[in-house]
């Protein structure tokens, strides 16, 4: 930040009463009987409308540039003129709703993400939000958690990937421009780890795997440039995220050098009484500021009770002081000061702009996975009657997934419209909205789209599910449906991996479709038929089963590892003990070989080449997205058995060929150790160029040190 930026913050708070200093810290979530005399006496800091939209289920009533104008006007009628900064959940989209982000992350397309996210930024800010509350950057690892929807999946090399393109993508080369927004890395940190998949329980992780998987994303969203972090809810190892110093200003602050400011989630603060590790609130307040949470999200303990406790000596007047500064900071790198108000002209030009409709269609097609598709069933050709069923056959504002408040339903094309428009004129649709019509009109057709998954309100804020298989009734309609002998392919809509090892079998061909977005319905329609081709890859671990969860590609070895011949390595004795489908995985119309898998040396010192052959081998073009894995074979700790350290989408014609290289660093190599330090250490190392994380080519390298 320049010098006279920074000398002008300075001299503001040098100016500050208390009052208006607590104020800053101070986020309100005005609700019908808010006070306008506290935004003019300088008491808030920031204002968010989530009525209507609480933890991600529903819609609230979208702000408006004139709404926002008017409550900014009030607030810059206050003695020091400081503007508020409006913050909301925009997580996937504003009006234009792309595919959550756990789809988004299945494209393994960080560029695309960047693009999505600065089209995202373009609507929010037309209305006045020039702060949301994403990227959420959790890793996820128990897909019982609703908000696995919400992240990248369970890896940090890929979360680390498009944590940073998002940043990049909200906030641009130049927060100040009217059509950035603030970005917010959220929850920090652990929150993922909640046990059972259950939100708001706490969690224990150790120090090196916090730090090697949890927190990447966050790091990669700080080195992007992140202007904001959400401490989390999430009792980590004992310490609530939103009172844990460690976390917040020894490793966020001290090691990693961010200087943005911290929120704390939703009443996180006042929670810490909850807790058990607060008294009462000004002893909650105390904590979370000490600890480094510098905006206190709508709990207002700091507004109630740190004047009190600054009176009573009970904490420095400097932390209070730092946070203000940070929230400042933050402001008028936004442009606020300079820039107040917003133009109410853009949000005729800047919602729903085709050029963005265009960007969500492209990012559905590349969010699909194809897990299945048995002779090739798919892209369906020759089809004379198509039979179309299942509870997604009219799905709508279903297609947007959890976290959308700002969607509307009318702005998407439903599904069966959506499909009508990219059938081909030679196939019949025939839709059924109940089974028993399904199964009467199945003797009559050629083929079954079955459209099954689970709707939204599954996902999301405490969206949790004990069970991972389709909801009810839905198993049972598609063995009705697979006893007829006709040609199936099952669509699945979901916001998590759903455990599918009975439907699988059941059908020809399987389309893994998350919630797709606002275009997801012609999306599908394109795949379904051809006009696209599916380049989706898993970006979480699908289990065979709920009680196989939890389980990960980047797992350690055991010492009794699942393939060894001892008879003691079953995990379970009535299921397989691999996932049904590995992370990284995904089928295309086409097939690619690897080849000629090279290495630029056999000893890395500082980095080597990984080179290998990519040939697509089939007779349609496609796109593979080819993957980079490394395995540490002895470590002073133990090593998982393979982690991802670079992937590349490569787009081949039928016959084409390139090489592919990757350049492998030392640091890629090092991990945390349990003294805390972080280092690669000399010894033998396997490495991958494969489809996914448990094929490909193989080949091995020494690390010298
Ligand atoms: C919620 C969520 C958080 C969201 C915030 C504001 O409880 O945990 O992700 O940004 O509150 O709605």
């Amino acid at each position: 930040m320049s010098q006279d930026a920074e000398l002008f913050i300075q001299q503001l708070l040098a100016q500050m009463t208390l009052q208006e200093k607590i104020g800053q810290l101070h986020q309100v979530s005005p609700g019908g009987d808010f006070d306008l005399n506290l935004l003019r006496t300088g008491q808030v800091g920031s204002l968010f409308n989530a009525d209507g939209a609480l933890t991600g289920q529903g819609f609230s009533k979208s702000s408006s540039a004139e709404q926002i104008n008017h409550l900014q006007q009030q607030a810059l009628s206050a003695r020091l003129h400081i503007p508020l900064i409006f913050g909301r959940d925009v997580i996937h989209g504003f009006r234009t709703i792309f595919p959550i982000p756990l789809a988004q992350a299945a494209s393994f397309n960080p560029e695309l993400a960047e693009q999505a996210a600065a089209a995202t930024a373009r609507e929010a800010s037309a209305t006045g939000i020039r702060w949301t509350f994403a990227p959420m950057l959790d890793i996820a690892r128990d897909p019982r958690w609703g908000r696995v929807a919400e992240g990248n999946g369970e890896d940090p090399y890929l979360g680390a990937q498009m944590a940073a393109a998002l940043v990049r993508g909200y906030q641009g080369d130049d927060l100040s421009a009217p059509d950035r927004i603030v970005a917010c890395a959220k929850h920090y940190v652990g929150y993922g780890t909640a046990e059972g998949g259950r939100d708001y329980e706490g969690g224990e992780v150790s120090e090196p795997t916090l730090r090697d998987v949890y927190l990447p994303p966050f790091q990669a969203a700080v080195q992007a440039g992140v202007g904001t972090l959400m401490s989390a809810f999430i009792d980590l190892n004992g310490i609530p995220a939103t009172a844990n110093h460690h976390l917040l200003t020894e490793i966020l602050r001290g090691e990693w050098g961010f200087d943005g400011f911290v929120v704390s989630d939703w009443e996180s603060i006042k929670e810490l009484i909850a807790h058990g590790v607060a008294e009462d609130e000004a002893h909650a307040a105390r904590l979370a500021l000490h600890a480094g949470v510098d905006m206190d999200m709508v709990s207002a303990v700091y507004h109630r009770t740190l004047a009190d406790s600054l009176a009573k000596g009970l904490l420095p007047i400097e932390e209070v002081d730092q946070a203000v500064l940070r929230i400042l900071r933050i402001k008028q790198r936004a442009g606020l000061f300079d820039q107040p108000f917003t133009d109410p002209q853009r949000e005729k030009q800047d919602l729903l702009r085709p050029e963005a409709r265009q960007l969500a269609r492209e990012f559905a097609r590349q969010s699909i996975v194809l897990l299945k598709n048995q002779a090739n069933l798919l892209p369906l050709q020759g089809i004379r009657r198509l039979l179309v069923t299942g509870p997604f056959l009219r799905a709508r504002a279903e297609l947007f997934g959890t976290w959308t408040p700002d969607g509307r339903g009318e702005d998407v094309t439903p599904l069966d419209e959506g499909l009508r428009q990219h059938t081909p004129r030679t196939t019949e649709l025939w839709f059924a909205d109940s089974t028993d019509m399904a199964l009467h009109m199945a003797h009559h057709s050629d083929a079954i789209l079955l459209l099954l998954g689970e709707h939204p309100v599954r996902s999301g804020e405490n969206g949790n599910v004990s069970d991972l298989r389709l909801p009810p009734g839905q198993s049972e309609f598609l063995a009705a449906l697979a006893e007829l002998g006709k040609p199936i392919v099952l669509v699945i809509f979901a916001g998590r991996p759903l455990a599918l090892e009975k439907e699988i079998p059941l059908a020809n061909a399987v389309l893994y479709t998350w919630h797709p977005g606002i275009e997801g319905a012609a999306a599908l329609a394109e795949i379904l038929f051809g006009e696209a081709a599916p380049s989706g890859r898993l970006p979480i671990t699908f289990p065979r089963r709920t009680g196989q969860v939890p389980i990960y590609y980047n797992h350690k070895n055991s010492g009794r590892p699942v393939g060894s011949s001892d008879l003691f390595i079953t995990r379970y004795s009535d299921l397989l003990p691999r996932p049904l489908f590995p992370f990284g995985y995904g089928l295309t119309y086409t097939q690619f070989s690897y080849n000629d898998l090279r290495l630029s040396s056999s000893t890395l010192r500082k980095q080597l080449q990984v080179q290998c052959t990519l040939t697509n081998c089939g007779t349609r073009p496609g796109s593979e997205v080819v993957q980079l894995y490394l395995h540490d074979r002895v470590g002073s700790l133990t090593r998982p058995v393979r982690e991802l350290k670079g992937f590349q989408r490569v787009t081949l014609q039928p016959g084409e060929s390139q090489i592919v290289t990757f350049t492998l660093t030392e640091e890629q190599l090092a991990f945390t150790r349990s003294d805390g330090s972080h280092g690669a250490e000399p010894g033998w190392f396997d490495v991958w160029v494969a489809p996914d994380s448990s094929s490909g080519l193989h080949a091995e390298f020494r690390y010298e040190g």
